[in-house]
């Protein structure tokens, strides 16, 4: 069932209503839980086969919880999956929802809020990334220390509107968006299973097109090092709501800002494609579950 009401991008009664809908979609689901999820995961694009190892697995499609928006593009499966991973009980979301396809901020946002209420304390964002610095190689992961949102600079922020005091404060810092302690343990984690991490600014654009050269070398000047179409604003509702956040990029594509200026730019940067997006995440997604195991591993005395 869409919001309708939730339509407008800006104004009281979209905000509004972005709240109460998180609050009715977790209402319906609670009494479908068999244990309350201590991890939210945001699985990104191509990212979704980490679904397939989480144990005692439910499954509900979005079509099934009042309010979810319903993924429109491919790579996105559109299901919630319940059970445990690493022994925590967690609750993935197989399927995001973006700017670019027409939702709104509050729409966008809505399964981690529906997640937070339901009981997380802690989200894991993934998602596929272009990667703005040269040493980057297709198939790297980077987890993400900072971001520059360049839709929420620009007001497509999901906190705008009335402010619902009960999810959290008006005025939320950004300055430790990225929690320390969780970045520490992601850091070990690929230490131990011998997986590079690299760590990084991600920038995000609301899409679809990807960047033109110049772009891609304003958005590294600007002090990006992987650039992508969603994460953010997941991230913002997550860190208002006082949920600790960690978040991984997978590198699927690289965009060379670095090389020299030239009239005929545009020959030597690559031209991505979304194929290319989803190929390459899929063959880095069983390294990036191996990741995420070993963290929620490190990570289950505190959340058990
Ligand atoms: N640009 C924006 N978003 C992306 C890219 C890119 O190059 N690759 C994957 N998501």
């Amino acid at each position: 069932m869409a919001d309708q009401t939730d339509q407008p991008r800006s104004g009281t009664v979209a905000q509004g209503n972005a709240y109460s809908a998180a609050r009715a979609a977790a209402a319906a689901l609670r009494p479908r839980l068999a244990e309350s999820p201590r991890v939210a995961i945001v699985l990104g694009t191509g990212l979704g086969g980490l679904a397939e190892d989480i144990a005692s697995a439910r499954r509900i499609a979005y079509a099934e919880i009042p309010g979810f928006p319903q993924s429109t593009v491919q790579g996105h499966a559109g299901q919630l999956v319940l059970g445990r991973f690493a022994g925590v009980p967690v609750a993935a979301l197989q399927g995001r929802f973006h700017l670019y396809e027409g939702y709104t901020p509050g729409q966008v946002v809505l399964p981690v809020r529906v997640l937070g209420l339901l009981g997380a304390r802690i989200l894991i964002v993934t998602n596929a990334a272009g990667g703005l610095r040269s040493s980057f190689q297709a198939g790297d992961l980077m987890l993400i220390r900072d971001h520059i949102g360049i839709p929420n600079l620009a007001g497509m922020n999901p906190l705008v509107g009335p402010n619902d005091e009960q999810m959290g404060t008006r005025f939320p810092a950004m300055t430790h968006a990225y929690d320390a302690q969780l970045r520490e343990h992601a850091h070990v984690a690929a230490g131990e299973q011998r997986i590079v991490l690299h760590e990084g600014i991600y920038v995000m654009v609301s899409g679809p097109t990807f960047e033109t050269p110049a772009e891609l070398r304003y958005l590294r000047g600007m002090g990006g090092d992987a650039v992508g179409m969603s994460t953010v604003p997941e991230v913002v509702a997550a860190v208002h709501m006082g949920l600790r956040v960690l978040a991984i990029s997978c590198i699927t594509n690289v965009a060379l800002p670095d090389a020299p200026h030239a009239p005929d730019e545009a020959d030597v940067v690559p031209e991505p494609s979304h194929a290319e997006v989803i190929a390459t995440a899929q063959s880095a997604g069983v390294r990036l579950a191996t990741l995420i195991a070993a963290i929620l591993a490190r990570l289950a005395r505190d959340v058990a």
